[in-house]
């Protein structure tokens, strides 16, 4: 007998319920695409493009239903003899400065033995070869810049580009922007030239309610899982959980693909509710340990010790009890220590995540108010993401954990 075989209950083509699959049609955003299609309508008349600015929390639908627009509008222009339409698209994620987004905006562009160096040139520079680059291109050009909210205060790029024609940079080109963000943060603190210009048209994508999750997982469960795969009430009680969470239809595609996987490992052809609780359970533990990895040093620091305090059954634990730990295993780690209020940041960060638990306490007649802490998720999985750490001393409690 084999070792593998394939999937014949479940998970028909499971494909279709990871993170990069590109529906082929967009459900339950009619509004959102009817705003989006009129923002870009000039580009259907041969105008020079509106500049776009998409943002809405994470999960919700703005890459997904730019690509699906866009490509349409590709689709739909190529009859038109007088529309030459080119779209780029560049993910900022990792680019932290307009100069990180023009030169790799210019690689994208290049043939792989063309690139040039992350380093070196003159801003003004990069944005030259990046318009001769355009201007090789010609036609109307959409830039899509999504997750561009890490190029933070740097936003030079943003009033740039879509002045460049105006400011005679580019003859034969039509550019647009397109700006995709789920850091509501970002948008308020753009530079208000940069406001002006990019968010001429603004498109605001709302978390999903539960209806609509359920009508995006309907039709995706239809591809990916077999007939019958799913006991009833299974896509609805997905769809409330990431409903009441988050609004994400992200988050119910992953819990729905998570129930299945374990569905499947437990040798069942039916996705029942308690699999959907259990895939709750297991995403949320595991997006706690990557919060825990993802923390800062000082985050590390306050970690590590108020885990020491719990492994030795101190806590729940004041600052002042944690403090002194902090210290101490900071000094040991060649940490400068922060103060304390501003380790108690740190712990507030955790509480925050949902990794501690935190109560306030009145301290009797005197007056005043503190805090304790406590861990919320078990110490086991702390211990275990604890001793990945680097460049921490952790203390004797911990490493006989580790
Ligand atoms: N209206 C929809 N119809 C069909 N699928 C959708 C819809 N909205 C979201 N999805 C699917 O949900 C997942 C997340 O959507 P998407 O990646 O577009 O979110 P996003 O808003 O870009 O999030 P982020 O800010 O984290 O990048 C994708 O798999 C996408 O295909
Ligand atoms: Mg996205």
């Amino acid at each position: 007998m084999s070792t593998f075989s394939r999937d014949t209950e479940i998970f028909r083509d499971e494909d279709m319920l990871r993170e990069d699959y590109q529906p082929e049609s967009i459900t339950a955003r009619e509004e959102e695409l009817e705003a989006y299609k009129t923002a870009l309508q000039p580009v259907v008349n041969g105008a020079q493009p509106r500049n776009i600015f998409l943002y809405g929390k994470t999960g919700v639908g703005k890459t997904a239903v730019s690509r699906y627009l866009l490509t349409r509008l590709q689709q739909d222009t190529a009859q038109y003899d007088d529309v030459d339409l080119s779209v780029v698209w560049l993910n900022c994620t990792n680019l932290s400065s307009s100069y990180q987004v023009a030169v790799n905006l210019v690689n994208e562009l290049r043939e792989p033995d063309e690139q040039i160096s992350t380093t070196g040139y003159p801003q003004q520079r990069v944005f030259d070869i990046l318009y001769e680059e355009l201007e090789s291109i010609g036609g109307t050009i959409l830039l899509v810049f999504d997750e561009i909210d890490h190029i933070g205060s740097d936003d030079e790029i943003l009033y740039e580009l879509p002045r460049a024609r105006s400011n005679g940079y580019l003859e034969s080109v039509k550019p647009g922007v397109i700006g995709i963000s789920n850091d509501f943060g970002f948008r308020d603190e753009l530079s208000p030239k940069v406001k002006d210009t990019l968010c001429e048209e603004e498109i605001h994508f709302p978390p999903y309610q539960a209806p609509e999750l359920e009508a995006i997982l309907q039709r995706r469960v239809d591809g990916a899982l077999y007939d019958n795969a799913t006991a009833a009430g299974v896509i609805s009680l997905c769809a409330a959980l990431s409903a009441q969470d988050t609004g994400s239809a992200r988050q119910a595609l992953n819990l729905l693909y998570k129930a299945g996987e374990l569905a499947r490992a437990a040798g069942e052809s039916t996705i029942i509710e308690s699999h959907v609780h259990e895939a709750r359970d297991a995403l949320e533990q595991s997006q706690i340990e990557h919060g825990m990895r993802e923390l800062t040093r000082h985050g590390h620091l306050a970690l590590v010790a108020t885990l020491d305090l719990a492994l030795q059954d101190a806590t729940p634990a004041r600052v002042r009890d944690i403090y002194p730990r902090y210290r101490t295993i900071a000094e040991h780690s060649d940490a400068d220590p922060l103060v304390r209020r501003r380790m108690h940041d740190h712990l507030a960060d955790l509480s925050m995540l949902g990794i501690l638990d935190r109560w306030a306490r009145n301290e009797g007649r005197a007056g005043g108010q503190y805090y304790e802490y406590e861990f919320k998720v078990d110490l086991t999985t702390v211990c275990e993401v604890v001793a990945d750490f680097e460049g921490i001393s952790l203390p004797d409690t911990v490493a006989r954990h580790t």
